[in-house]
């Protein structure tokens, strides 16, 4: 459950506020004035202060101002009137995590809360890394004794209690942001902020402005300015998420910034300087993007000083019972039960599964297992079929054989769908096709008439996929 807090002095917001976070998932408290919200923040210990800039006594900036003194990481949204935006700015300045408009709109104040809430998240749950399944204090752990993983965790600490631009890669879902987390927390930078930013999750033309801010009237529909995160992250640290998807000019602005710690906000002239330490990752191999000229190559150097490469699941297969172990008793801890077993049997199966979605896929098959297992053991009935080659309950999918190919291939088409939807990420239709472009060339020895017909494409269109998917001579003869 989150703790929210609002600081306002109208008995209508405090009404409002009360309605629009009416769930189980959020405890609300409300203080009518800054004093009042400041006696109570140190017994209430909330993830995220709301609260008004314009209040009768102390006024909202030096209440946040004193919030800072007490913590330095407690996040806090300001609320103002249109007119006060300057207000709002500097507030931001002081460390305020965002400010809204008043009046509210309601789904963008739940969007805000949202975000908030994970950033405060990220900063609270310690990140621990060493084998620490002994003890029974952790939040979140890192778990791996496989040589691969100590490898990890030795360069990791090298890296936290330094402050050089780290590089974080590895397959999608081989917790990487895990390990960007953990350097954080490990970090001397520990009680400052930490500000992640998904670059692929934000529009190209927008994530400019979210790293950097902008001016007033720097585009269309910048009506205010705005600081962004970099100064927001002032003394603390950036985790900037799939790097790879980063356009040419953002590269170079944070090149800039890693090179000399100062940028300008777009549409201003105005150099700011910061300190921030900069940790990125990405699923993307950037060599090749640098190859293909779409990652600059001086950025690419610059960001690979460091490098922790998470290796995906099937080349540490040792790890995966630990790693069943772990997710079994955080279910247990989330829900406050006992752990539930598992079959030998049924750890022996996810042993050998090639896990296509990496830990990702694993985290998700352990919860829906728990939940679906009738008794209070896993058995490998309750795990999905593509695991134990039964037809497994958790793909309900028959496996009964059918009697032409169109419903072969619905019913392969239900069972992909099935690891598509644990996985997202996994981008199935387009690794299929990749694959099955693949499977073709090899079966025929790379005649492309013959596995366009056996595709049923023609050569032209099998040809726009050998490029679109970058199948080289290499990956055919494989
Ligand atoms: N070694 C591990 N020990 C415990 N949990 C792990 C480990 N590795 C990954 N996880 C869990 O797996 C899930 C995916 O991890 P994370 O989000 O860090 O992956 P990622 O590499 O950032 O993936 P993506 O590229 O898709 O963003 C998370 O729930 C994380 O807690
Ligand atoms: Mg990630």
């Amino acid at each position: 459950m989150s703790k929210l807090l609002l600081i306002d002095d109208e008995a209508d917001v405090q009404y409002s506020f009360r309605r629009i976070f009416d769930s189980p998932e959020v405890e609300l408290s409300t203080a009518s004035s800054g004093e009042e919200g400041l006696a109570l923040i140190p017994k209430l210990k909330p993830d995220l202060v709301l609260m008004d800039i314009r209040m009768g006594g102390i006024n909202g900036l030096e209440t946040l101002r004193r919030i800072r003194q007490l913590d330095t990481k407690l996040l806090v949204i300001l609320m103002t009137a249109y007119g006060t935006t300057a207000t709002a700015i500097e507030a931001m300045k002081l460390g305020a995590y965002d400010y809204l408009l008043k009046p509210f709109d309601v789904p963008k104040l739940k969007e805000i809360v949202t975000n908030a809430l994970k950033a405060a998240r990220d900063m609270k749950q310690v990140v621990s890394y060493q084998p620490l399944l002994e003890s029974e204090d952790y939040e979140l752990g890192i778990v791996g004794r496989s040589e691969a993983m100590q490898q990890v965790f030795k360069l990791l600490g090298q890296v936290a209690a330094s402050d050089a631009t780290t590089l974080v890669t590895g397959e999608s879902g081989t917790g990487k942001e895990l390990v960007a987390r953990a350097i954080y927390h490990h970090s001397h930078r520990a009680a400052q902020p930490f500000l992640a930013v998904n670059c692929a999750a934000i529009p190209e033309q927008l994530l400019e402005s979210e790293l950097f801010g902008h001016e007033r009237g720097a585009f269309t529909g910048a009506t205010v300015q705005r600081i962004g995160k970099f100064e927001q992250c002032h003394k603390g640290t950036i985790f900037l998420d799939e790097i790879g998807d980063m356009t040419p000019p953002t590269q170079t602005k944070i090149l800039r910034v890693l090179q000399s710690g100062t940028f300008e906000r777009v549409g201003g002239n105005q150099l700011i300087k910061v300190d921030v330490r900069v940790v990125a990752a990405t699923n993307k191999p950037l060599e090749q993007a640098v190859a293909a000229r779409q990652f600059r190559e001086d950025l690419f150097y610059r960001l690979n000083v460091v490098r922790i490469h998470i290796p995906p699941l099937r080349d540490r297969r040792e790890d995966i019972p630990l790693l069943v172990n772990y997710f079994l008793k955080t279910i247990a801890r989330d829900q406050s039960r006992a752990p539930k077993g598992i079959a030998a049997a049924a750890v022996k199966a996810l042993e050998k599964y090639h896990w296509p979605g990496t830990v990702r896929e694993l985290e998700n098959v352990i919860r829906r297992a728990h939940v679906i297992a009738k008794s209070e053991a896993i058995l490998p009935a309750d795990l999905p079929g593509e695991i134990t080659g039964l037809g497994g309950a958790a793909s309900s999918v028959s496996t009964v054989p059918t009697e032409g190919g169109a419903s072969d291939a619905a019913t392969l088409a239900r069972q992909l769908f099935q690891i598509a939807r644990r996985d997202p990420k996994l981008k199935v239709l387009p690794a299929v096709e990749r694959e099955l472009v693949i499977q073709a060339l090899k079966e025929t020895d790379n005649n492309q008439v013959h596995a366009a017909k056996l595709l049923g494409i023609t050569r032209a269109t099998l040809r726009k996929r050998i490029e679109k998917f970058k199948i080289h001579r290499e990956t055919q003869i494989q």
